[in-house]
């Protein structure tokens, strides 16, 4: 028997409903002829999905990994290199977890060095979510951090010494290479409720690129699709800090 009740939608519905509606949100910053910056991961591609409708207009867009450019230029959007921006006035990503703060933890899809580096670009850090995403303490998720491989093992001590265990991130069964040609750790264990003093840190010691850590990089609205939201219709909560 047909149940009456709303078909409640999918993580990924949720992923293009806030992709959609991260578009709406910077329609301006288009129509204005201004660069934006693009991230990576799922979500981020739902929001390239959604741009694809107005590649036309789009005068350009500066991209936070290969996979990224890859799917802007599919769409006909013109890639411009972060080198030659001094500016950009929104960033639009996805976050692995995002606090009460607007401090998250990214890299997940260990695109995070060139996402922190856009991310610091823009005045304004527009991160999109499905509500799972959204965490009183960072931590539950394991943080990645870029590494230098030869500092591999000493990092990986002094995680321990703060009660983490990191592991290498592995793919195809040797240690994963960044786009930077770097290694990835994934640290587990840890509850961060300072991210500026824990990003500040851990960024200070020798041999880490890129913490996942976003607290610096916070983000000023987040964007949070969740299925309860109109009666369990669906829609997209606005957070902003
Ligand atoms: C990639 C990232 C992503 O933004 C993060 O992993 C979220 O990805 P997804 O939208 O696929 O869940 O930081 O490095």
């Amino acid at each position: 028997m047909a149940s009456d009740l709303p078909k409640t939608l999918s993580q990924d519905e949720l992923k293009t409903l806030v992709g959609e509606a991260a578009l709406a949100e910077i329609m301006g910053s288009i129509e204005r002829g201004e660069i934006i910056g693009v991230g990576t991961g799922s979500t981020a591609n739902k929001f390239v999905d959604a741009l694809a409708a107005v590649a036309g207009q789009v005068k350009g867009a500066v991209s936070s990994s290969l996979a990224t450019t890859a799917r802007l230029q599919a769409i006909g959007v013109p890639v411009v290199q972060a080198e030659s921006v001094e500016k950009l006035g929104v960033y639009v990503d996805g976050a692995d977890e995002i606090d009460p703060h607007g401090h998250m933890i990214k890299g997940g899809g260990a695109a995070l060095t060139r996402e922190k580096i856009v991310a610091a670009l823009a005045d304004r850090f527009i991160c999109i979510v499905d509500e799972s995403k959204c965490v009183p303490v960072l931590g539950a998720f394991p943080l990645p951090v870029e590494v230098i491989p030869m500092a591999a093992p000493s990092l990986q001590r002094r995680f321990a010494a703060m009660g983490g265990v990191a592991t290498l991130r592995m793919k195809d069964g040797a240690p994963l290479v960044t786009d930077n040609g770097q290694h990835i750790l994934d640290v587990r264990g840890l509850k961060i409720t300072d991210g500026l003093a824990f990003e500040r840190d851990v960024s200070q010691w020798p041999g880490v690129v890129t913490v996942g850590v976003f607290a610096q990089q916070r983000a000023h609205l987040c964007l949070v699709a969740s299925a309860a939201a109109n009666g369990g219709l669906g829609g997209v909560r606005r957070d902003e800090f």
